[in-house]
């Protein structure tokens, strides 16, 4: 579809001046400052309603004018067009020649591109869950797979762990490395374990090679039924079988690896809190995707966040945004999110293969809190870089455990009013400091003890921590990284950066496995060709 790129708008000129006029010294204080109520008009207009989910925009460096122009910006872009092109199924990624239909898989029945065949896999895949759910011999399930193919299922088990049985254990294994496997290995009982080999392809390297090592393993253990004890989710139901498997679960071409946790490739989620609940996931992703599909731009709330980071990345030059999950089951959800968008938007030439001008991708990092706050938020409050912080707050705990959910959600709230409100140095020489030294400087102690303020976050409220909460918050994310990547005129949904340190490992290896031999690090870059060497030895 033709559109414009952001940067050939009338828009974003007019964001530009606005940028010099405004946005440049905005402060966050005196915009509470000067508004009626002290803020209180402020917050209203940037609050936002979505499904499941509720989002605090007014700690940041926006205004109405601001919105005024990002919303013109959607416009001109013809955001709407293009998102309605997408969900109809259009080819939105041509650089692999697919359609791009996460959308679809939680669709409801009926509704949707490729309903049938989308529910039957579904129906099959979740009846398969809830049986191995109720076995009583599966204490144990692995899930290997790597990408996509286990930052989501592993952080959906993490955030609904409440959901899940204590007596079936599930496992994540992803990385080559044997010190991921080995260990978990030694803990599981082979008759009582069930491995699922979850690969889009059914050819990536890491995923291969560890199912093929726990294959070994589950024979050497003597396991004989290499067929009950290995199932499969992938797109390449051919390769599953040459592999011993029976029990595969399919999915297509148009669902890309990191989105799709909605798909096959959740069967280790839907395994762990069952069928009801894997439904009530896709389900609120599907809530989400209505509102995306159907909210007017300037309540859009995937839409609004992906202008807030055009916004940002383009015009404040933030190179950096940071999540932080107020809930310790979202411990992976930084992780995620870094696939998500990174791995979506880190592009630097357009759809047409135009050398872009201005950033894309922010690098999307965080930790839970409070953790973090012990960790880099020194960084983020004093530091030299403004970096935009995602609080994610959830209102009602999934355990029992007295007064800490109150001291939990008090520090979150803490950080985002103290990256906000700062301190001056008059307010900190205003305070006495009993451990500073007596010889040091008293302003210049001030100065130490000050904080810039001005630093800009947003909070998300979540009811509760529920699959249905979950599948909503992750469709937003999903969204609003298709919205920003569509303004920068990206495909969002190919990866051929991670191509190439690929074929170089694949050309690498045999001269590794060789061993220490003359000409192991022939034709190789000097600064490899010594690593080499020192690895493993040899001339
Ligand atoms: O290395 C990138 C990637 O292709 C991801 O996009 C994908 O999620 C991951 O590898 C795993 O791929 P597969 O599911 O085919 O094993």
């Amino acid at each position: 579809m033709n559109a414009p790129r952001c940067d050939e708008t009338a828009a974003w000129a007019a964001l530009a001046g606005h940028f010099q006029a405004h946005g440049r010294d905005f402060d966050l204080r005196e915009a509470f400052a000067r508004d009626a109520g002290q803020g209180a008009a402020r917050v209203a207009a940037l609050s936002f309603e979505a499904p499941e989910v509720f989002a605090d925009l007014s700690k940041n460096r926006l205004d109405a004018a601001t919105l005024h122009f990002l919303l013109e910006l959607a416009r001109e872009c013809r955001l709407e067009a293009r998102r309605d092109a997408l969900l109809a199924g259009e080819v939105a990624n041509p650089t692999e020649g697919r359609a791009v239909l996460h959308t679809a898989l939680r669709a409801p029945r009926g509704e949707g591109p490729f309903s049938d065949e989308v529910h039957a896999t579904l129906d099959a895949m979740l009846g398969y869950a809830d049986a191995v759910r109720a076995d009583e011999r599966f204490t144990d399930i692995v899930n290997i797979g790597i990408g996509g193919s286990d930052l989501g299922p592993a952080m959906a088990v993490a955030a609904l762990e409440a959901c899940t049985l204590p007596r079936q254990r599930v496992h994540f294994v992803s990385n080559v490395d044997g010190h991921d496997l080995a260990p978990l290995l030694a803990r599981l009982d082979a008759r009582r374990t069930l491995f699922i080999v979850a690969s889009k392809t059914f050819t990536t390297q890491e995923t291969m090679a560890n199912a093929e090592a726990a294959r070994a393993w589950f024979v050497q253990q003597g396991g004989t039924d290499v067929a009950r004890h290995f199932a499969a989710t992938t797109t390449n139901v051919k390769a599953a079988a040459a592999f011993g498997i029976a029990t595969t679960f399919g999915f297509w071409d148009w669902v890309g690896g990191r989105y799709s946790l909605w798909s096959a490739i959740g069967l280790p989620i839907a395994i762990a809190i069952g069928s009801a609940n894997f439904r009530a996931l896709l389900a609120g992703a599907h809530a989400m995707d209505r509102h995306f599909a159907t909210a007017p731009l300037a309540q859009n709330l995937p839409v609004l966040l992906g202008l807030l980071d055009v916004w940002y990345r383009n015009f404040h030059g933030f190179g950096s945004r940071s999540i932080a999950p107020y809930h310790q089951g979202l411990r992976r959800l930084p992780a995620f999110l870094q696939q998500l968008e990174m791995e979506s938007n880190g592009k630097g030439v357009d759809m047409a293969g135009r050398p872009l001008p201005f950033g894309t991708s922010p690098v999307v990092w965080g930790e839970p809190g409070t953790n973090g706050q012990h960790a880099y938020f020194q960084m983020l409050h004093q530091g030299t870089d403004v970096i935009p912080v995602e609080f994610v707050l959830v209102k009602t705990p999934s355990h029992g455990l007295a007064g800490s959910h109150a001291k939990l959600l008090a520090n979150g709230l803490a950080q985002a009013q103290a990256l906000m409100l700062g301190k001056t140095e008059a307010e900190a020489a205003a305070e006495t400091v009993p451990t500073a030294d007596p010889a040091f400087d008293r302003a210049v102690l001030a100065r130490h003890r000050s904080f810039p303020g001005n630093r800009p976050s947003t909070t998300f409220v979540l009811e509760a921590l529920t699959p249905a909460s979950l599948g909503a918050f992750l469709a937003l994310y999903e969204h609003r990284v298709w919205t920003s990547g569509a303004l920068w005129g990206l495909n969002s949904f190919d990866q051929w950066g991670v191509e190439l340190g690929k074929a170089l490992a694949n050309r690498l290896l045999p001269r590794l496995q060789g061993g220490p031999q003359r000409g192991a690090a022939e034709g190789l870059d000097a600064s490899t060709a010594m690593l080499l060497r020192r690895l493993v030895g040899g001339p």
